[in-house]
């Protein structure tokens, strides 16, 4: 009988070996006589333990991880060992499989802890398929949504999606249904849908790992807008640093063309709806959906005056959707399993799961789906394990670089919008980067500023005049110059930004530099809110 072992494909594996890895088991199969299976899946998220080898048993998926090459020809020999020895579990009866005592063996796979906790709706078959297989695809519930769409009216979808409580997953938070529903309402000879696969912000990668581990699901999410909303046309907006991800993709969107999926049948139905991928050279504000649009038409990636806004006037001036990779892979989900089961998880306004993505100083890092809700601190502390250093937790920056930076001393605020924003930060993408003792908050606020500076589209002056006028202020604070006039010159130049700039690359980034200044006083040579200088005594 063939072993089907599991190698993933994904970049975050790749980086640190897989392929050698595969091409290691592969031999050493071959030498040692073992018929194997060898499945380029996606990643778990499960990032530390990358490159995480699966091994399929009859009592499900079990673990090794992190394997290098050299760890192979022990592992396949384990593998190939049939004689059951030792004591315990397993599973299914008999003595422990000789591998279970291999050191890098981890359990069944689904109960790892940071799996196990998890509540995946969108990422449930990433890791789990073969990613290029339609067959795959569809034995794990894939199409169930789409099929329920297609005996839906389009207002019937908009409203499964409303109801749902799906919020936009790229940063902002907009209720999907109702963007959806202005679509559908707005005259327009032809519409269009287009998924915003940017991910430019820091510590995010759950775009990339979902196109790579779980491509069908994105196609499938984008073909149920197009119904809804009567567009037949589609673009994925992705980016140059994502090689990967968008091979698999093109092949994926090339599979399901060939399948009917995609063209003028879908699936039988006479419904028709296609999909190009579109890949940006990487400048941060063409996330920025007007500037994504201006990209997609051949444009310089500059911010477009709202209103008009997308839905009424978008792509080539036609009504046009565009949401985050993660808002279109939820639909599947929402219309298979119907809107109560997606709004019963998650808190207050913010339904359903959130994929967190733990990055940066941080001990387990990867992406953690779950309801909303969950405590930043239970994410950074308890699922990350704290820092990958061993050092006391300083500061972590949520949703990305125009997120604020929050002391442990704000790690009881639930993942909500609401709750993020009544503290003055945001979820945003769903990034968080974790940072130890070492770090300069100063340094932080600084870089905010240059970040701005440098990614500023230049439409409007506060951003592309305020960004550069800001790392002067910084310079002078940490140089110790007039601090205390220059960081009140600071809090004046990040108000005039929030509210005067056109887009939330200006508007924003006073978050990461105003809350390094209010909870990281001492960084900037400033007293406490206490008076104390704790450093000083
Ligand atoms: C500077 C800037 C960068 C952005 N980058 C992204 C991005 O990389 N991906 C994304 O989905 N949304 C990004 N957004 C948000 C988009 O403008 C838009 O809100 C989003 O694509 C809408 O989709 P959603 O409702 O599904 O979130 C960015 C916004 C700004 C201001
Ligand atoms: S805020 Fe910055 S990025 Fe946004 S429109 Fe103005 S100059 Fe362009």
């Amino acid at each position: 009988m063939t072993m089907r072992i599991f190698v993933p494909g994904d970049s975050g594996a790749l980086a640190v070996g897989a392929d050698a890895v595969a091409a290691a088991i592969t031999a050493e199969a071959a030498r040692q006589e073992l018929a194997v299976t060898l499945v380029r899946n996606g990643s778990r998220g499960l990032y530390w333990l990358e490159p995480l080898v699966e091994v399929e048993t009859p009592a499900g998926r079990v673990a090794f991880g992190p394997v290098a090459p050299s760890d192979v020809p022990e592992l396949v020999a384990a593998l190939a060992d049939p004689s059951p020895r030792g004591e315990g579990p397993p599973r299914g009866g008999g003595g422990a499989a000789p591998f279970t005592t291999h050191p890098l063996y981890l359990g069944l796979t689904e109960e790892i802890p940071f799996l196990k906790r998890q509540t995946r709706f969108t990422f449930a078959r990433c890791g789990v398929v073969d990613p290029l297989s339609l067959d795959d695809y569809k034995a794990a519930g894939g199409l169930k949504g789409l099929t329920a769409a297609l005996a839906l009216t389009p207002e019937a979808i908009v409203d499964q999606v409303t109801q749902s409580g799906l919020r936009g997953r790229g940063g902002a938070g907009f209720p999907t249904g109702i963007k959806w529903k202005t679509v559908l309402a707005a005259e327009g000879s032809r519409k269009f849908v287009v998924t915003n696969a940017d991910e430019g912000d820091s510590g995010t990668f759950a775009d990339r790992m979902l196109m790579e581990g779980d491509p069908f699901v994105l196609i499938e999410g984008m073909i149920i807008a197009g119904i809804a909303v009567g567009a037949d046309h589609g673009y994925i907006y992705s980016r140059s640093e994502y090689p990967h991800a968008n091979d698999v993709m093109a092949k994926a969107l090339a599979i399901a063309e060939r399948a009917g999926l995609l063209g003028t049948d879908i699936l039988g139905s006479g419904r028709s709806f296609s999909i190009e991928l579109r890949i940006g050279a990487g400048a941060y504000v063409c996330g920025e959906e007007t500037a994504l649009l201006e990209s997609i038409e051949g444009k310089r990636g500059q911010v477009r005056a709202k209103p008009p806004l997308p839905a009424i006037k978008g792509l080539f001036g036609a009504p046009t959707v565009i949401n985050n990779v993660l808002s279109l892979a939820s639909v599947p989900f929402i219309l298979a399993e119907g809107p109560a089961a997606f709004a019963a998880v998650g808190f207050g306004r913010s339904r359903g799961t959130m994929a967190v993505q733990l990055a940066g100083n941080i001990r387990h890092g990867g992406l953690f789906e779950t309801g909303f809700g969950i405590t930043l601190g239970a994410l950074v502390d308890d699922i990350g394990g704290g820092t990958a250093t061993g050092r006391p937790v300083k500061a972590v920056q949520v949703g990305g670089p125009l997120g604020a930076y929050f002391p442990p001393a704000l790690f009881d605020t639930p993942f909500d919008y609401e709750a993020f924003a009544a503290r003055d930060g945001l979820i945003g993408h769903g990034g968080i980067v974790v940072f130890d003792d070492t770090v300069e908050m100063a340094r932080q606020a600084r870089f905010a500023m240059e970040f701005c500076a440098i990614e500023s589209c230049g439409k409007c002056t506060p951003c592309r005049i305020g960004s550069t006028r800001g790392v002067e202020v910084v310079d002078r604070i940490i140089a110790g110059r007039d601090v205390d006039a220059n960081a009140a010159l600071l809090a004046d130049l990040c108000e005039t930004m929030k509210f005067g700039s056109l887009c939330a690359l200006g508007g924003f980034t006073p978050y990461p530099v105003m809350s390094a200044l209010t909870h990281f006083r001492e960084d900037f040579g400033l007293l406490p809110p206490n008076g104390r200088m704790e450093a000083a005594e």
